[in-house]
């Protein structure tokens, strides 16, 4: 029998892209997204990539009867947990709608899981757990000091999540620890859309590319790093969605299990090889200006991915240039996102 999972907040820029990788591969899904920063017509994008419609519940994870009456109308498999508010920046300036939305949230849905007997679950957390960790390449086991109070939502998920197996070790659980995803579709028809001015390298590159925005600040070229500029492991929403699935197959196996795992490529690129890939991708120049540092930022951090190939088999397909050229297609077929 086809294993049915909800997938909470699906309709955003990762849960879309892993919400069609389930549908490819035969699972069923209830999408449960309470369009806080999606937007509904993701829905029919996937169901035409897919070419099969699925179940979507408009709804937030805070709400106890909502989840209480999907659970009891739906034998669900496993949760993939997406939901959540996602900006480190402006986490800071509204710390309790992300404790509210990200760990309350997280709360009432493993509580109304355990009430439903659903003791399945992969999480969607970040390497921002890692934070200023001593070193650039992060292990499973580095130290974790998250600096924002997104990442220490996150954190605080992760630290609930192992308690809860502690005490019930019937349940199993992966925490994906997400490097920067980026990328698109290879179709254009999904990818990465925000209601706010983005804040994020290559979404801001992207308007800059198009005209909408004259250029990019670059914050800051006096790190220490090998041009001075930040750098991250980005990866493509691609391979990060297939990531989901090998999740899923090791927790198909395992009579239980609990494991944090990074998903990132191994490889750390700078803001101006970005720059300088984003050009290659789009024929055009992407003007920009040397600012200051933004408050927050560290110098360089990048997945050691060697636990995620040992334990569950997967590894990171695709390069800068491919994650360029997707976003290009996405945003010259979709100027203004899905609007
Ligand atoms: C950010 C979040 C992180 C989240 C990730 C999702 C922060 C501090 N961290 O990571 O929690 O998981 O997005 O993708 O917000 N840069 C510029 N000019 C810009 C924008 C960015 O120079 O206009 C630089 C930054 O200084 C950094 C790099 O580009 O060196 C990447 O920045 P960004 O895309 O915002 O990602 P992170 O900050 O790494």
């Amino acid at each position: 029998m086809k294993k049915k999972i909800l997938v909470t907040g699906g309709l955003g820029f990762i849960g879309s892209h892993t919400s069609l990788k389930l549908l490819e591969n035969n699972y069923e899904i209830i999408v449960l997204d309470n369009l806080s920063n999606s937007e509904i017509e993701v829905r029919s994008r996937i169901s035409q990539l897919a070419k099969k419609d699925f179940d979507f519940v408009e709804g937030d994870i805070r709400d106890r009867n909502l989840l209480n009456n999907l659970f009891k109308k739906n034998k669900i498999d496993c949760v993939i947990h997406f939901a959540g508010l996602k900006a480190a920046g402006e986490s800071e300036k509204y710390p309790l709608d992300y404790y509210d939305n990200n760990v309350v949230g997280s709360l009432v849905l493993l509580q109304e899981m355990k009430l439903a007997n659903i003791k399945s679950i992969i999480f969607s957390s970040s390497a921002s757990v890692y934070g200023n960790s001593p070193t650039t390449k992060c292990k499973e086991e580095t130290q974790l000091k998250p600096i924002s109070v997104y990442g220490k939502t996150k954190l605080t998920i992760e630290d609930i999540l192992k308690n809860l197996y502690k005490s019930e070790p019937e349940w199993k659980i992966i925490n994906l620890r997400y490097f920067n995803p980026i990328g698109a579709h290879f179709t254009g028809i999904i990818g990465e859309d925000s209601r706010d001015t983005p804040t994020n390298l290559i979404p801001f590159i992207t308007e800059v590319a198009l005209g909408k925005k004259d250029q990019l600040l670059v914050f800051g070229d006096d790190y220490n790093t090998s041009d001075g500029t930040g750098k991250r492991d980005y990866i493509h929403i691609d391979d990060l969605a297939r990531g989901h699935l090998f999740a899923l197959e090791k927790l198909k196996q395992e009579i239980n299990i609990c494991a944090d795992i990074n998903l990132g490529t191994g490889k750390s690129h700078s803001v101006f090889e970005v720059i300088k890939a984003f050009e290659r991708a789009s024929g055009k120049k992407i003007p920009y200006k040397i600012t200051g540092r933004r408050e927050g930022d560290i110098d360089e951090i990048c997945a050691d991915p060697t636990f995620a190939s040992n334990f569950i088999n997967w590894e990171a397909k695709y390069d800068l240039d491919k994650m360029c050229s997707d976003v290009w297609k996405w945003k010259k077929m979709n100027p203004n996102g899905y609007r």
